[in-house]
């Protein structure tokens, strides 16, 4: 597959057609941004990490029959997705309160909240991505009724398998959002699930393990995706693959992380 013309660059992502019928590459850039793009930064390797977190993510939901629109991982900060017509929609589905919705509400950091809550916003940079509700979606006709609930049913769902996957990793899945497209009559997550656009705390610790330590300078952004990058999916962590022979290392990497070259090509 080859690269083709660059189809839009967001804040960290940029996508671009290939000559392949349907098919696009995403590519995970080194820039990171936050509050609206009023604080922006360019990490060695950062791009690579969320590409690499977010294969491994889709991979797994994949396996239990959650529709995205992973194909297969390219390099290490580049992946190949099905063309899907996205929904201008941010689901942000709550497990704890932080982050905006303490600012914004009588929440204590760190309440539990159960049922988890989901939050959906417009997605428009130039508005700052306001709040919606089933009413103004409605109106507006970003969704139709059956795929609002088709969206939060599918939220739902990857809010339980990822929960459970990071709980195994001593990692609380306190909020994170998530991206939907279509592709025909079928409703797929998009976009990417990454240290960018999750909240994770240490379990025990309750120590930040995501972009908050960007947002707020909590310590070292790049050592913090690198730890946490390799407890989910079980890679070893850059500055120790260096030191190990390549063979060992190639068998001890899960499969998500290893670029295309070295893996069976997917036919899906
Ligand atoms: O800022 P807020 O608390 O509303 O964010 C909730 C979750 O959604 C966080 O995990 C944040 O990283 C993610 N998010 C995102 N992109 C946005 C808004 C929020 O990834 N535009």
């Amino acid at each position: 597959m080859n690269q083709g013309k660059l189809l839009y660059a967001g804040k960290a992502k940029s996508v671009y057609r290939t000559d392949t019928k349907d098919t696009l590459i995403v590519e995970f850039r080194d820039d990171i941004t936050a509050f609206d793009g009023g604080k922006k930064d360019t990490l060695k390797n950062k791009g690579s990490y969320n590409a690499g977190v977010s294969a491994f993510f889709f991979e797994y939901l994949e396996k239990h029959g959650v529709k995205t629109h992973y194909l297969q991982m390219l390099d290490n900060h580049r992946m190949a997705v099905r063309t899907l017509s996205m929904i201008q929609l941010e689901v942000i589905v709550r497990n704890v309160a932080a982050g905006s919705i303490v600012r914004n509400y009588p929440f204590r950091e760190g309440t539990r909240l159960d049922p988890p809550v989901i939050v959906i916003d417009f997605k428009d940079d130039c508005r700052h991505d306001p709040m919606l509700n089933d009413d103004l979606i409605l109106a507006l006709k970003l969704a139709t009724p059956q795929e609002l609930r088709k969206i939060k049913k599918i939220s739902l769902e990857i809010n339980c398998l990822l929960s459970a996957l990071l709980a195994k990793q001593g990692i609380l899945l306190v909020d994170f959002k998530i991206e939907f497209g279509r592709q025909g009559k079928t409703i797929r997550l998009g976009d990417e699930i990454s240290m960018d656009s999750m909240r994770l705390w240490d379990k025990v610790t309750k120590e930040s393990l995501d972009k908050d330590v960007y947002r707020f300078n909590k310590g070292d952004v790049m050592a913090t995706y690198n730890r946490v990058a390799c407890r989910i999916t079980g890679a070893a962590p850059r500055s120790a693959v260096a030191k190990k022979k390549p063979a060992a290392v190639q068998k001890n990497r899960r499969r998500s992380l290893r670029p295309v070259a070295k893996q069976k090509a997917k036919t899906r």
